[in-house]
């Protein structure tokens, strides 16, 4: 969801501004996704390395998340949308636990799409604390698998992503889903987060259905003798 401080500076906003108007665009395109069959949306709003940012920005991001929570939370469990939180919890408050823990409890029979928002998450930490559980247990070797791992990272609940989004111009993965997307379609907007409405949505997923997946195997023309 890149773009929030450009899209409030261009406005001669603070960059929380353009935060605030993250939020509620996140909450219209949760809809939107959801609307078009999408069951799955994982999105990235604290990386491991947000707390570089001056302490201003990172209270204020805290504390955008829990207005947030008491904000949208009902409207959402109404709606649909089952919550999931994926990330480091240990480094954030209490308070902020609290909110995670109650959407996700509030919100887990639902069914219509699941929202995992990424929160003090990088996808380097996903794999050592994957690696750790595996130490940690004590786990042969040989028993250490891509399925193992897969089964003990961050959005094991969830199938790897079919398509990758990334607003804000930039063409980066940033420490996002780095073992999930191996095989994702990546697609690079230069729309600001906040601007992110219904004619993106529909941009991304009409490139999505061109795409030709192969999962490196060959398309059933290359698979084709020649001349057929
Ligand atoms: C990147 O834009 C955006 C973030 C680091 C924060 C995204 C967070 C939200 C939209 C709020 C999430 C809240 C909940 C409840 C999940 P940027 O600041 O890097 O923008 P810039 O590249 O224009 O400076």
């Amino acid at each position: 969801m890149d773009g929030n401080g450009r899209w409030a500076r261009r406005r001669f906003m603070p960059r929380f501004f353009g935060h605030k108007q993250g939020v509620d665009a996140l909450v219209r395109a949760v809809d939107a996704f959801a609307d078009r069959g999408v069951q799955y949306l994982t999105v990235f709003a604290f990386s491991s390395e947000n707390w570089k940012r001056p302490s201003e920005e990172v209270t204020g991001l805290m504390s955008l998340v829990l207005v947030a929570v008491s904000k949208y939370l009902t409207k959402m469990a109404s709606d649909g949308v089952r919550i999931r939180i994926i990330g480091d919890r240990t480094a954030v408050s209490d308070k902020l636990r609290k909110a995670w823990e109650q959407a996700e409890t509030m919100t887990q029979h639902n069914t219509r799409i699941t929202l995992a928002v990424a929160f003090n998450y990088g996808g380097r930490w996903d794999v050592v604390q994957a690696c750790r559980q595996a130490l940690a247990l004590g786990l042969d070797p040989q028993q250490l698998d891509e399925n193992w791992l897969a089964q003990h990272m961050a959005l094991s609940f969830a199938p790897d992503p079919d398509l990758f989004i990334r607003t804000g111009g930039e063409m980066r993965i940033s420490n996002f889903l780095l073992w999930q997307t191996a095989y994702s379609e990546l697609f690079f907007s230069d729309c600001l987060w906040p601007d992110f409405g219904e004619a993106d949505i529909e941009a991304a997923l009409s490139a999505y259905a061109r795409r030709d997946r192969r999962f490196g195997g060959l398309n059933a023309d290359a698979a084709k003798p020649e001349g057929h």
